[in-house]
């Protein structure tokens, strides 16, 4: 009896005073979705084990130190190649557990109340094993870089059904779709989750996709969608992982036209190397589904994706991070670019990522500058901000027909840096009939005197040149042609015989 007693006794302290539990923070995305955060942890006398899940990510806790009255643990994972780590502190209050997290080592703590849940919720689904690769054959779609607007940059996760409607109706309206624009692609963060059949369900912000895509479509312009080959996309909400021929026929059946297929949760799943069997799954299911359905891949550029893409089915595939509407962040990622020219082609095309254009971090001169170098990329144009209120000069920049018949040019061979002379760079791509397109770019922050030899450009004898920016034809007459290029700024010409 009193063995008995003793033991109630420690069990009680024990639990009272226990961090061993799954615990759940749980975030109202005011979508009918909550993004739950799981802390499963094991109290091991001084030692912590257990795992965390948040969002896309799937860390096991490889370090800890403190217990119940004031604790921190440390969740590791690999992704890829390069490991990621995440630290919570927090304590015990009654039955609640308060914890906090930091984005950026200096950044403010981020404080969350967790409850304890049912064991077992919330776990890492188990590893599917993908399939064996072959070649997914070409769907024949995007000749041409895609050209349309997608959510993520401006909108994130507020984008909403309402909005989708009337970007399609600006776009319809204001010269875009006329100056080319078709795509209206939807983002992550319009995932519910799934019925009871397994289907993808959609959130409240986007209550009828089947309707939404009708709507889309009735203004000539075509609807695209998002997921990820992993259990979450990146901020968190349901992914295609175990569910890709059944997500491709809802989307066949919704009338989509474009999938942004994102690594995001699958990086707990699978290695690199894997990831050319995990996105021919998607493409095998896009193809299977029997609708014609653009396939964007957008992995971040990892494991030289230019070398598979086309033998997955993708049409496009992101060959960077995210980019950020700031000089910085574009002109990185766009001067980056020039070592992948031979891999783009009619169908196959490096996504140097979206635009930023008129999002208001750059200057005018600093978006023609991002203009021009992805028409030189033959990158596709995905315009990121808000349709409904642009300003004419970035109306204009975005449907200068010169600039978008550069990058749509038919042959669709990408253009490379031809010379660098400190922050002068001779960008030139080939186009069709013979003409090229000559960007002089200067990167610095003062104005630069630039000279273009003309002869070094391959053009001799008769031969005319026009100011793509300016609306006028170049004088040819002497051997080059000297300019002042503002700073952050471009002169775009284009050549031909
Ligand atoms: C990743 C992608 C972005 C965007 C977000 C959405 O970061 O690279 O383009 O799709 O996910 O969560």
């Amino acid at each position: 009896m009193r063995a008995l007693y003793c033991s109630l006794l420690f069990a009680a302290a024990a639990f009272a005073a226990d961090l061993t539990g799954n615990w759940v923070v749980s975030q109202d995305m005011h979508d009918g979705t909550f993004r739950n955060t799981y802390l499963t942890l094991k109290q091991d006398g001084a030692d912590i084990h257990g795992s965390i899940r948040a969002t896309q990510f799937f860390y096991k806790i490889s370090a800890s130190t403190g217990g119940p009255e004031g604790f921190t643990v440390t969740g590791s994972m690999m992704d890829g190649k390069s490991e990621r780590r995440v630290t919570y502190e927090g304590k015990l209050v009654g039955d609640e557990l308060h914890v906090g997290t930091r984005r950026r080592a200096d950044a403010p703590l981020t404080e969350m109340v967790a409850h304890r849940t049912a064991d077992g919720e919330g776990a890492m689904p188990a590893r599917i094993e993908p399939p064996k690769l072959h070649n997914v054959p070409d769907n024949g779609l995007v000749r041409k870089p895609p050209m349309g607007w997608n959510s993520w940059n401006k909108f994130a996760g507020r984008v909403t059904a309402e909005d989708v409607k009337s970007m399609a109706d600006a776009m319809a309206s204001n010269g875009m779709k006329a100056a080319g624009y078709q795509f209206i692609n939807i983002d992550d963060t319009w995932e519910a989750g799934r019925d009871a059949k397994g289907n993808i369900t959609t959130n409240k912000k986007f209550p009828d996709m089947k309707a939404l895509a009708d709507y889309v479509h009735s203004k000539g312009l075509k609807l695209g969608i998002y997921s990820s080959p992993g259990p979450n996309t990146c901020a968190g909400y349901e992914g295609s992982y175990g569910h890709e021929e059944q997500d491709a026929r809802t989307y066949a059946a919704w009338g989509i036209d474009y999938l942004k297929y994102d690594w995001c949760g699958a990086r707990n799943l699978y290695t690199d190397d894997e990831m050319q069997a995990v996105y021919q799954k998607m493409g095998d299911a896009l193809r299977a589904a029997g609708r014609p359905i653009v396939y964007s891949l957008c992995q971040y550029g990892r494991q030289d994706v230019w070398k598979w893409g086309p033998a997955v089915g993708g049409n496009l595939w992101r060959t960077t991070g995210d980019i950020r509407d700031t000089w910085d962040s574009m002109s990185r990622i766009g001067f980056e670019q020039s070592d992948l020219y031979s891999y783009a082609k009619p169908g196959h095309w490096n996504d140097p990522d979206m635009l930023e254009i008129g999002n208001g971090g750059m200057n005018e001169t600093e978006y023609r500058t991002h203009m021009s170098l992805w028409s030189i990329l033959a990158a596709p144009l995905l315009a990121g901000n808000d349709l409904r209120s642009v300003p004419p000069a970035i109306l204009e920049i975005l449907t200068n027909h010169d600039v978008i018949a550069i990058d749509q040019d038919k042959d669709g061979v990408q253009g490379h840096r031809a010379s660098k002379n400190g922050d002068q760079e001779v960008w030139i791509r080939p186009l069709s009939g013979d003409a090229v397109a000559v960007a002089i770019f200067n990167r610095s922050a003062a104005d630069a005197k630039a000279t273009v030899k003309w002869a070094d450009l391959g053009f001799q004898g008769k031969f005319k040149v026009r100011d793509i920016w300016e609306h006028r034809d170049v004088p040819v007459s002497g051997p080059q042609y000297e300019v002042t290029v503002p700073p952050h700024g471009v002169v775009l010409l284009r050549a031909a015989h």
